[in-house]
């Protein structure tokens, strides 16, 4: 198996290119399901969990061709309706077929995704507006199945402003009849980016990025043509790394109507920050100051960036408070950072990290995606090697980031598990 390797210590230097989000990529790509035809999408970044939805989508009839960084999908010869758990148990976002394939078809079957290391997960919420806009829903030998005849538009309350669960149901809206209300939906960019790409299908939605989104279904939806949005947790550990390292780089594509809360707290941290043409220029202070941050929902800090926000804490002056409110058990990054010598302690849903002056390279697991990039940003700033193992879920997520950092003077390579 792979490894990830790091001599840290070095400012990190130049310019990086972000990539396409794989979070907007991915309900995108199910998205095509609700037409026939063929829908071409651009920026696709290449990684695992796309990979994935491309096999999904040829399981279910659908030709999937990569050209360049876009994908062409020709959805004329679906056949099955049938998410296997093969597929799903690697991918939670899976469950986006469930909302597509009901309104199209009237039948749909998805494995459960079952655990998973951040939290239980649970998908409730998707099925609790499906079941509103009248599909029968049952679960069977660990498959959830819908149906209905045809979807009918529905006034719909979320208890929490679920992600993948306002996407899914803002698909399923798309072909229902009459209208749908999405209440205390959630508002982060990529349902934007793919409310753009159901209105190019022909739906009608308005309000897509605040609370409340209003979908007029149509009978049938065309392909379309998009250019997925760019990735801001990626550019947000770029950002990340530069800052820790006390760098001086120049991150293209990173938006920053995107990054608000982040950019505020790299701010109030030391790190500079402007705007510039084509994305955002960073230069860490020679010492961070230490910030506390609560993750929420969008507008709110990103769940998505809180270990690699925790890793740069590790070095600030001062202590930090790190509250976790969007998932459980999200800090198993901490014993990992500990083992380089980081001094946290957790208490529920809260993270005390006392900062010090420098952390020591060591052998690290990689337990999540996003604890991954955690333990990059840490390994930058580390003095000596860091070596970081089960880098699959890195590739899950991050295009090329050994190259793309490399590119910035960093001393990072990926090795052979010796
Ligand atoms: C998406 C992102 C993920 C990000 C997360 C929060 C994708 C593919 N993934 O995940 O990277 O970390 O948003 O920003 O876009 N919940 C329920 N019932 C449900 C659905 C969710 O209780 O039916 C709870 C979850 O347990 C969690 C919270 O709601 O505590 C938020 O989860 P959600 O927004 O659904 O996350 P995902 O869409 O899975």
């Amino acid at each position: 198996m792979d490894q990830i390797e790091i001599k840290g210590g070095r400012p990190l230097r130049g310019e990086i290119d972000v990539s396409g989000a794989k979070n907007a990529a991915l309900p995108l790509l199910f998205a095509t399901l609700l037409a026939s035809g063929e829908s071409r999408l651009g920026n696709v970044p290449q990684l695992r969990d796309i990979a994935t939805v491309g096999k999904l989508l040829e399981i279910f009839g659908a030709e999937v061709e990569r050209e360049g960084s876009a994908l062409r999908i020709d959805t004329r010869g679906l056949v099955s309706v049938e998410a296997p758990y093969e597929l799903v148990k690697t991918m939670r976002a899976s469950v986006l077929a469930l909302g597509p394939l009901t309104a199209r078809f009237g039948h749909a079957r998805v494995s459960l995704p079952g655990g998973c290391a951040i939290g239980a997960r649970p998908i409730n919420l998707h099925l609790k507006g499906l079941e509103a806009m009248g599909a029968e829903i049952t679960l069977d030998h660990g498959y959830v199945e819908a149906r209905a005849e045809r979807l009918k538009g529905a006034r719909i309350y979320l208890d929490i402003p679920t992600v993948t669960g306002t996407e899914n149901l803002l698909m399923a809206a798309a072909l229902a009849e009459g209208e749908t209300v999405l209440e205390n939906a959630a508002r982060e960019p990529e349902i934007i980016d793919l409310a753009e790409a159901l209105v190019k299908m022909g739906a009608r939605i308005e309000g897509a990025g605040s609370d409340t989104i209003h979908i007029q279904g149509a009978d049938d939806l065309a392909p379309y043509e998009h250019c997925t949005m760019p990735d801001r947790i990626e550019a947000g550990t770029f950002l990340a790394a530069a800052a820790v390292t006390g760098g001086d780089v120049l991150v293209h594509g990173a938006r920053a109507e995107h990054l608000e809360a982040l950019l505020a707290k790299l701010r109030e941290a030391g790190v500079e920050i402007v705007a510039e043409a084509d994305g955002l220029r960073v230069r860490g202070p020679e010492r961070l100051r230490a910030v506390s941050i609560k993750t929420s929902p969008h507008p709110g800090f990103p769940t998505d960036m809180q270990a690699q926000f925790m890793a740069l804490m590790c070095l600030a002056e001062g202590t930090s408070v790190i509250s976790e409110n969007v998932f459980e058990n999200r800090f198993m990054h901490v014993c990992e950072l500990q083992r380089m010598g980081a001094d946290i302690s957790v208490d529920g849903h809260a993270a005390t990290v006392r900062g010090i002056e420098g952390l020591c390279g060591a052998p690290v697991m990689a337990t999540d995606l996003r604890a991954s990039a955690s333990l990059i940003v840490a390994g930058l700033a580390a003095e000596n090697t860091t070596r970081i193992s089960r880098i699959y879920h890195l590739d899950r997520g991050y295009e090329r980031i050994e190259e793309k950092l490399a590119g910035l003077g960093a001393e990072i390579r990926r090795v052979k598990e010796s």
